[in-house]
């Protein structure tokens, strides 16, 4: 999709406001495809990650963490040594690289790619008269394997490589989690951390980063209890938008479909995977993605990633880049530790009570990351249009980086102090502000184009009474409330248990 005016004025925003800077480093020119997330992105990037780790412990999975870097025999096993490749086209007058799928959805409008032969997509490069984006060139007419593992070296001379995704890290120790477990499957594990992959020419700002932080939750369990599984039960009923390939070849629409009706029409092959894909949709719902931007869409069987026997995209939709993928929910099968016991010569297998033996588990992942959610959730709730007055970012109070504003209405007499103490009392609970600079217009419009959901504004009258006024940013209503309950009443306006309006009564 060719990039916008929204994007441009979202990556402005983003940069003018201190959520992200970069490429990074800036004053050296910047290298693509990394960043710097200012105090602001990192707030949000943590309530994010908060919200994560909420979803993942109800739901059972325990958090760990892995070294970022992996002996060279690692990858070879996993996999990703020999075939974890993106396409890559070259300029032929400039030498510059590009991926090509990226390249193509640039230029045009919404095709899809997935699963198309080197041969179909240099056709459509061709019909589409696509030139390099650098020098406007001529592109060569063969598309290469460009493998994205990054190296580097420990000690003297032992060859070693960041990891390109957190899941091979997470299934190495499987004998020690089979131990922690007491040996009963089916058990979750999950890991938030860095990952890094050599992106070609990446430009899609956080979206597409050569160092990103992925958030991928591993359940381990025998293969013939997949559709044996008794959680199952309890979301049976539960709808999720789903888009398989047959529908997307036959240009059909998504459709809410319960997940016990996907299992009947064999849109989803088991159980087990069923009541991943409804983690998944928790995650991203608590994460504050809207319902409507939601789609899970199949990937094509030319598609999937060399591991992955059935794989779903949760996919949103941005203002900026359009439906865009923000996680894969993926079967391994037992792939990945049939790989590891053969390369570690360690077998990775465990005792199953009731047949007796020792088999090896398989391994469903909800493979995705907290940048992507973080940059959707500033795509979709940025309005710098719907008031021309100000722009607004309306991201739920839950998850937005800055709680309250505490603001005196002027410096004058006592009402500094009163703001300051009501600061220092909030600062206590929330990430908040203190702002004494310019009018009071000018502090609403500052907050709200920040996402700061309530302003508590010290007038004379605070003097008098000990209340406040307290002002909503999405609605700019105001009520007044006493300066003692301020804080009980931010909490449950934060937590959803009232509503502004409700304020009102
Ligand atoms: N672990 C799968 C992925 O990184 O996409």
């Amino acid at each position: 999709m060719p990039e916008n005016e929204y994007t441009k004025e979202l990556i402005r925003f983003l940069a003018e406001t201190g959520f992200v800077w970069g490429p990074s480093p800036e004053i050296y020119g910047g290298l693509a495809g990394f960043y710097v997330y200012g105090p602001l992105g990192k707030l949000l990037k943590n309530n994010v990650e908060n919200a994560i780790r909420h979803v993942f412990i109800k739901n059972n999975f325990w958090e760990v963490e892995c070294p970022t870097i992996m002996p060279a025999k690692v990858w070879e096993a996993s996999g990703h040594l020999g075939g974890f490749t993106d396409p890559m086209i070259k300029c032929s007058k400039c030498g510059n690289g590009f991926r090509v799928d990226t390249l193509i959805e640039e230029f045009t409008e919404d095709m899809k790619l997935g699963g198309l032969s080197d041969k179909e997509l240099l056709k459509i490069i061709g019909e589409h008269k696509i030139k390099c984006p650098s020098c406007k060139g001529r592109l060569n007419d063969e598309i290469i394997k460009h493998n994205m593992m990054m190296k580097t070296k420990v000690g003297v001379d032992t060859e070693v490589y960041n990891r390109p995704e957190t899941a091979t890290t997470t299934y190495l120790p499987f004998k020690r989690f089979d131990e922690f477990f007491r040996k009963k499957l089916p058990f979750g594990v999950f890991q938030i951390g860095k990952a890094y992959r050599n992106e070609i020419s990446p430009r899609q700002h956080l979206l597409r980063q050569r160092e990103f932080t992925q958030a991928e939750g591993q359940l381990f369990l025998f293969g013939h209890e997949k559709n044996n599984f008794d959680k199952f039960k309890e979301v049976e009923n539960v709808a999720l938008p789903l888009w398989n390939h047959v529908a997307q070849t036959k240009n059909e629409k998504w459709i809410p479909i319960k997940l016990k009706d996907a299992m009947k029409e064999k849109f989803l092959k088991n159980q087990a995977y069923a009541w991943t894909l409804n983690v998944a949709y928790q995650l991203f719902l608590e994460m504050g993605i809207p319902k409507d931007k939601i789609r899970f869409r199949q990937h094509d069987p030319n598609e999937r990633a060399f591991y992955a026997d059935d794989a779903w995209d949760v996919e949103v939709q941005l203002g900026s880049f359009g439906w865009t993928e923000l996680c894969g929910v993926h079967d391994r099968t037992d792939y990945d530790l049939k790989q590891h016991s053969k390369f570690s010569g360690e077998m990775l297998d465990a005792y199953h009570e009731e047949k007796k033996e020792k088999l090896v588990p398989h391994i469903l992942e909800i493979a995705f990351g907290s940048d992507r959610p973080t940059f959707a959730l500033l795509d979709i709730f940025y309005d710098p249009k719907s008031d021309p007055d100000r722009k607004c970012l309306r991201i739920p109070a839950k998850l937005t980086p800055v709680k309250a504003g505490v603001y005196p209405l002027v410096n004058k007499e006592k009402l500094p102090e009163i703001a300051k103490k009501i600061y220092n009392e909030l600062i206590q609970d929330f990430v908040c502000v203190h702002d004494k600079g310019g009018s009071i217009g000018r502090r609403y419009a500052r907050a709200d184009w920040r996402g700061i959901p309530y302003g508590i504004t010290v007038d004379f009258d605070s003097m008098k009474n000990n209340d406040v006024t307290l002002r909503e940013r999405d609605s700019q209503a105001q009520v007044r409330v006493k300066i003692n309950d301020v804080k009980k009443i931010l909490h449950d306006l934060i937590n959803g248990t009232i509503e502004f309006k409700d304020l009102k009564k």
